[in-house]
């Protein structure tokens, strides 16, 4: 089984509220179609989820009762999300499944609580593709909290051991400082978790620019230690999601699973 992530930065546009990206959704849903492949998947909330989130600070936990319209706001936003994704698979006849976190688990002071894997399991086993998405949820310390897309997939990871854990976004991997700030940032094609380790302790000097990408190489690092191959690839471009479903060569980030 694969468990596959789509970036809340590939399916919308994050600078822009409520913008869903259709067409790359829809080539991402026809890749995975083609691959054929036993699939969960989770999606992130971009722009219909962290703005909102946001402007009522709910990951903060509960506050005031003002806080109670934007979680309810908030979840509707990325139910509406979960839904043009779910459509998108729908179109290529893929048997898809929502599977909404607020449901389905509690957190913890935002660390897992409780949480129906169960239900993932017998829908998969059914032969349905399970879809899970960041979301608002309880959370037993702090009356409620987010779940973002990546602690589900450290979650599910945990839990259904799958072959390969892939994260699609934005850019091609990973590099050894900010791309889109530093000229000589070095793409990163192989990596081990000892790797990892020191490029999270470089990135951290430059917190500002590159706190996304540590919190990114955190969640990585916790599936490497699961002893589970991870890969970053880019979802703006053609068939890397695909050759990486079927193990083709292409471009993408490698992050092998801690060996014993
Ligand atoms: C965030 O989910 C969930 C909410 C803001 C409600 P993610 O953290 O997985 O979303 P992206 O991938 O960063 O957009």
């Amino acid at each position: 089984m694969f468990l596959i992530k789509l970036g809340g930065s590939i399916i919308t546009d994050k600078g822009k509220k409520y913008a869903f990206k259709e067409d790359v959704t829809d080539r991402l849903s026809s890749e995975i179609k083609k691959a054929n492949k036993e699939i969960i998947l989770v999606h992130g909330a971009g722009s219909f989820g962290h703005i909102l989130a946001k402007q009522y600070s709910l990951n903060q936990g509960y506050k005031n009762d003002v806080q109670l319209q934007g979680f309810s706001d908030t979840h509707a936003m990325v139910q509406q999300l979960n839904s043009l994704v779910l459509t998108s698979l729908h179109d290529q006849d893929i048997a898809a499944v929502s599977l909404p976190p607020h449901a389905l688990l509690k957190l913890d002071d935002h660390k897992p609580s409780t949480m129906n894997y169960n239900i993932f399991k017998e829908y998969l086993s059914k032969g349905f593709t399970p879809v899970t998405f960041g979301d608002v949820v309880l959370d037993e310390k702090l009356g409620f909290s987010i779940c973002s897309g990546d602690l589900l997939m450290q979650m599910l990871a945990q839990y259904f051991k799958p072959e390969k854990v892939l994260f699609v976004l934005d850019e091609d991997g990973l590099y050894t400082s900010n791309p889109k700030t530093d000229k000589n940032a070095q793409f990163i094609e192989k990596a081990t978790l000892d790797e990892l380790e020191n490029l999270t302790t470089s990135s951290n000097t430059y917190a500002d620019v590159t706190k996304g990408m540590a919190g990114k190489i955190e969640t990585i690092k916790n599936i490497s230690r699961l002893r589970i191959d991870v890969v970053l690839l880019n979802g703006n471009i053609n068939n890397r999601l695909y050759d990486t479903l079927v193990g083709r060569k292409t471009k993408n980030t490698y992050v092998y699973g801690e060996k014993r």
